[in-house]
């Protein structure tokens, strides 16, 4: 009699176990499945399995492993001004560094905010400067090419400039020859044209639910017939049907680098431009051109000023020491009420450059620009004060 019942106890005991162990793991299970969509471990790629050049420039970053940001369901790498002296046919390390690193965060797409190349000089050649697209061509667009990654851009002034004399462009060499790139066939940036007939001066496409848009914003202004162009695309099905619109241009609407804080270097009739792109719902203005990183908004457009990886950082307004060299990793979260996360790289050091070490709000000539995180409300009486105080009450306004 003793020895059954033992036996049994040990058998409960035993299948007990063998539950609660069972229970233990669906439990488990259960509490990890609405981790599963987050990505952003997962989706980190082993530094062995990268190519050997990008390898090392992640071992680079040293003992403090290269941030990774969480991935969204769209991520874009945005770059700018890539270019160095006019007439050059080689690139700062800091742009081959950026194509390099470009395996390691695996963008959906990469968009440039212009100066591809190092013209916008009429003692220029054709040779040199179908030289310039070459090495462009060597050191950028090739090995995105190679890699399957769409390139979405803007011409910049170093580009194609639209400059006008006496109703002429000045640089009419320069934008044939930038238009004979972009059309070969073989240079074909692999994005999805909805409106191809003014590449690569005027045009759009889209990916995965975002509407991009690139303007010629390689002088201050847009000539009337190209801005009808422009609202009829914005307003279009395609463009109010997708989840997010986003407008590449090389000239910013207001400044925000000293040296380029005047008229000329900004668009001209930067607040209608705002209203405008605000009224089709336009969610980012990415430009280049100032050579400084400025995550900023202004009214409900975001303003993304991009670093540059050329040659000649500036200052952003108000400040003595030039801007990192820097690129930005954009993750679109479609659910997101912000919908972008900025992760802003120094190019030189790797370290991320993050919104508290920059101005809260500049004061650019045509226009207070707000810092990404800073609301108008939040500046302090002090602040407004000085605003006014340098640009007047009527730049100092939100809207
Ligand atoms: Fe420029």
């Amino acid at each position: 009699m003793h020895w059954r019942r033992f036996s049994f106890l040990v058998i409960l005991g035993f299948a007990l176990t063998i539950f609660s162990f069972a229970c233990t793991n669906l439990n488990r299970e259960a509490t990890q499945t609405p981790q599963t969509p987050t990505t952003q471990q997962t989706d980190k790629p082993q530094i062995s399995s990268l190519p050997p050049q990008t390898q090392e420039i992640v071992k680079s970053a040293g003992a403090n492993d290269l941030f990774y940001p969480p991935r969204g369901d769209v991520r874009l790498v945005a770059i700018s001004d890539l270019n160095s002296a006019y007439g050059s046919t080689d690139y700062d390390p800091e742009v081959d560094k950026a194509i390099n690193l470009l395996p390691f965060w695996q963008p959906d797409m990469v968009v440039c905010s212009g100066d591809m190349i190092a013209g916008q000089k009429k003692s220029l050649t054709e040779a040199q400067i179908k030289a310039m697209w070459a090495a462009f061509d060597n050191h950028i667009a090739a090995p995105l090419r190679q890699a399957n990654i769409p390139f979405g851009f803007t011409i910049g002034n170093h580009d194609a400039s639209g400059a006008k004399k006496e109703g002429n462009f000045v640089f009419e060499q320069e934008r044939d020859l930038a238009s004979e790139y972009w059309n070969n066939p073989e240079h074909d940036p692999g994005i999805e044209f909805i409106d191809k007939s003014q590449f690569p001066f005027f045009y759009t496409f889209k990916h995965k639910d975002i509407f991009f848009m690139a303007w010629d914003g390689s002088t201050h202004r847009i000539p009337p017939d190209k801005l009808a162009w422009v609202e009829k695309a914005l307003a279009s099905p395609q463009a109010q049907q997708a989840k997010m619109r986003i407008l590449l241009s090389h000239l910013p609407l207001y400044a925000v680098a000293e040296g380029r804080n005047k008229f000329g270097a900004v668009m001209a009739n930067a607040d209608e431009l705002r209203q405008m792109l605000e009224k089709y719902n336009v969610h980012t203005y990415i430009s280049g051109h100032q050579h400084a990183y400025y995550p900023g908004h202004r009214g409900k457009l975001q303003l993304l000023h991009m670093g540059l990886i050329g040659s000649g950082p500036r200052a952003l307004i108000g400040t003595q020491v030039p801007s990192a060299k820097a690129i930005t990793v954009v993750d679109i979260n479609f659910n997101s009420p912000e919908l972008t996360t900025y992760t802003t790289y120094d190019m030189k050091t790797l370290e991320l450059i993050e919104y508290k070490q920059l101005p809260r709000f500049l004061t650019g000539h045509n226009g207070i620009v707000l810092r990404r995180d800073v609301e108008y409300k939040d500046l302090k009486a002090e602040e407004k004060a000085a605003c006014v105080d340098k640009i007047g009450e009527q730049f100092c306004q939100n809207q």
